[in-house]
């Protein structure tokens, strides 16, 4: 049987265990979340588990990441339902620091990473960047792994973290997992959480329009057609407004097209259903 994390909330304490760890010859991995888990995160704990001896998960909602018409109050919190998942996916430590611990009074540093951060989600939630980075170096700093871990379903925001821990020298190996998909191909999210009955259903239309978008970007259409054509079928399902469907290069996240795509691209989207935004994306 799963022993259940322990959990901490100060930097001394998550320092005082790591450097037990590894003392012992050890190595640590960290799955820095949000909490409201889904089998994701979980998928990023066992891999954090193949790589490393040990795994730390951090629950923090990021109130710099969020702006302020966001849903930050709304966001899904259950720290008991998180910690019993964490325990039997194999995780044994939770850093669950409060807003004062992470943002002293006085608090004014923000990290920025130019470039992969500026199209997509850069230009739709102009704050979200900084605060990941923010937050994320931060974390890898008071946990100091060895490995840290995040989902492909954030592609972007994996990229952004891998460029922000390449240029501060960060001494930690920045690793993705594939996005864990329901069994209608819906991408795990814990915003889902959000859709009602009927909009669940209609969610499932984003993995098949894109599915036959990515096909169609293979047989050589050009970009631009199909990325119109795509956000046409998910306007006219219901989704209403689609912040994009675009490719993009899958290293340096420069806008494909116009023509066909070349090698490396990915095809990204985010799109409203109701009060719920979801994103995605897929490999071309
Ligand atoms: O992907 C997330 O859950 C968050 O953006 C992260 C990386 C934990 C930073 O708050």
């Amino acid at each position: 049987m799963a022993t259940a994390p322990s959990i901490v909330r100060t930097v001394a304490e998550l320092r005082r265990q790591v450097a037990a760890w590894r003392a012992a010859g050890e190595r640590v991995a960290m799955v820095p979340t949000m909490g409201a888990l889904h089998e994701g995160h979980l998928s990023l704990v066992r891999l954090g588990l193949i790589r490393a001896d040990h795994v730390v998960a951090s629950i923090f909602v990021n109130p710099a990441q969020f702006a302020p018409h966001e849903d930050f109050d709304a966001y899904p919190r259950g720290e008991g339902r998180d910690a019993e998942l964490l325990g039997q996916a194999g995780c044994e430590l939770i850093f669950a620091p409060d807003v004062a611990v992470m943002y002293p009074d006085g608090f004014s540093t923000r990290v920025l990473v130019d470039g992969v951060s500026g199209p997509l989600e850069g230009e739709k939630r102009p704050q979200f960047f900084g605060g990941v980075a923010t937050v994320v170096a931060k974390l890898l700093n008071q946990c100091g792994p060895d490995v840290a871990l995040f989902g492909e379903k954030d592609y972007q925001q994996l990229l952004v973290i891998k460029r922000m821990a390449r240029d501060l020298d960060l001494p930690v190996e920045i690793v993705g997992g594939p996005t864990v998909r329901e069994a209608d191909g819906l991408a795990m999210s814990s915003r889902n959480a959000y859709l009602s009955a009927e909009e669940r259903a209609t969610a499932a239309l984003v993995p098949i329009v894109m599915a036959e978008a990515v096909e169609r970007l293979r047989a050589g259409l050009a970009i631009e057609a199909v990325e119109a054509e795509a956000a046409a079928r998910l306007e006219a399902a219901g989704f209403g407004p689609v912040d994009y469907v675009q490719a993009h290069d899958g290293e340096t996240m420069a806008r494909l097209g116009p023509g066909p795509v070349g090698a490396g691209a990915r095809l990204f989207v985010a799109a409203w259903l109701g009060k719920t935004r979801l994103i995605d994306n897929w490999a071309v």
